[in-house]
């Protein structure tokens, strides 16, 4: 099932689009506002939201002059209501108020949160029927085919940002799908890309976020160096363009200047090409269907040189074999999977498990879990309590025999 509806589209004469900003204060929400910033003329800001950063945040809201703006945990209200104090923006907290900032009226949303936390506010703009650019990957490996439902009930209109998706998507023939043999994501490799499994059981977490060639968040950063990212995004792929398992293939392009690519069955590759700037998908989604003018590095491909390309091996990064095994077990194996990776990669973060704990506590979880239906989001929200519940057993058995790799 294509998603990407062809409705609901900009013209040149239009008046500024109403744009709302779900994680305004991550990654994917600053290279957003950069951009706002850039065409000022051109947008009008509903509302911004962050989980705790309420000074950024209010920072955020004043300099695009937002009607809202919200932090998810209400412990920031005060914080947020005291720096926002005179400007006549309105302060929201708590779950609710990230849900009133996607419900909002604005014609185009970005879901920049991180991880499941994203999926009730991210529905909430999907139900109004929103253009919903949509950067957050984990509310659709966890809610699957439910959240591709709701986009179909409610003419919503799915943007992929993900930088491969974003790039398969201007390479799709969504009118002759038939016609399209596989489409490829590219994979940088990661930070560990070229060491042994005996070096990367040693890796810190700062070693794990410094990714070679993408500028990201912690989570997306760490997942990047498990491969765990690639496996999301398999799973990403087969709903947004309705490709089986079998059709997604995934190579590893360390210079990360080909994005995604899609083969034809007359041999024809149509591939979408850039600098690594995540300012270059998220302009080409809030100009949707125009274009918007952005202003990174323009790519020089002499200066590049050499375009280099390999095979993932499944040894060393095991995460790629669990996303895509998840995906073919179907039903709730994909929510255990994407919430067992958040509660591992926590874990990591916290300093209580190794680097290859994380790919490890997610094949335990999956292996104890029964692959439950998923036929509600009732069932999304039970399996990952759930599958959180368990890899955090898993997760803390595990820290009972990880030595700090400066004590090991
Ligand atoms: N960064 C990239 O280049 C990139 C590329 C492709 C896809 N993505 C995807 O885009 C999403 C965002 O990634 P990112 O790198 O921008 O992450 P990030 O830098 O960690 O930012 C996450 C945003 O979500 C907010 N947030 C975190 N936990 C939350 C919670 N429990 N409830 C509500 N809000 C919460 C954060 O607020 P605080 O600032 O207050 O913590 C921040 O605004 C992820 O799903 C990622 O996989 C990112």
């Amino acid at each position: 099932m294509a998603v990407i509806a062809l409705t609901g589209a900009q013209s040149a004469a239009a008046p500024p689009r109403r744009v709302s900003i779900l994680g305004s204060t991550g990654s994917i929400g600053r290279s957003t506002v950069d951009l706002l910033l850039r065409n000022r003329g051109a947008f009008t800001v509903e509302a911004l939201t962050a989980n705790r950063n309420a000074a950024f945040l209010a920072e955020q809201a004043r300099q695009l002059n937002a009607r809202f703006a919200a932090v998810a945990d209400p412990a920031e209200y005060g914080a947020l209501k005291a720096a926002l104090s005179g400007s006549g923006i309105e302060a929201g907290c708590g779950p609710e108020a990230l849900v009133e900032a996607a419900e909002r009226p604005a014609d185009w949303v970005m879901a920049g949160i991180v991880g499941a936390a994203g999926l009730a506010p991210t529905l909430a703009a999907v139900r109004r029927g929103r253009i919903v650019a949509f950067a957050n990957k984990e509310v659709l490996v966890c809610a699957g085919s439910l959240f591709m439902q709701e986009v179909a009930a409610h003419g919503a209109t799915l943007l992929p940002v993900d930088s491969e998706h974003n790039a398969i998507w201007q390479c799709f023939d969504f009118e002759r799908i038939d016609h399209i043999e596989k489409i490829t994501l590219t994979c940088s490799g990661g930070p560990f890309r070229e060491r042994s499994i005996d070096e990367m059981r040693h890796m810190t977490v700062t070693e794990a976020v410094k990714h070679p060639t993408w500028n990201m968040g912690a989570k997306i950063s760490i997942d990047s160096a498990t491969l765990m990212n690639k496996g999301l995004e398999i799973i990403e792929a087969h709903h947004l363009f309705g490709l089986p398992s079998e059709q997604i293939d995934v190579v590893i392009h360390p210079q990360s200047v080909i994005h995604g690519l899609v083969t034809y069955h007359d041999g024809s590759v149509l591939a979408h090409l850039g600098t690594p700037d995540m300012r270059t998908p998220i302009a080409y989604v809030l100009g949707w269907p125009g274009r918007t003018a952005a202003p990174m590095q323009r790519l020089d491909l002499a200066s590049v040189g050499r375009l280099t390309f390999e095979t993932p091996d499944p040894e060393r990064f095991p995460a790629l074999r669990l996303a895509r095994e998840a995906l073919i077990q179907g039903g709730g194996c994909p929510t255990v999977l994407n919430a067992a990776n958040e509660t591992a990669v926590k874990a990591f973060i916290d300093g209580r498990i190794g680097f290859l704990d994380i790919a490890a506590t997610v094949e335990e979880t999956l292996e104890a879990m029964p692959v439950g239906r998923l036929d509600s989001l009732d069932d999304v929200y039970h399996i990952d309590r759930e599958a959180r519940a368990i890899a955090a057993e898993h997760a803390a058995r595990r820290a009972r025999n990880h030595r700090p790799a400066d004590q090991a």
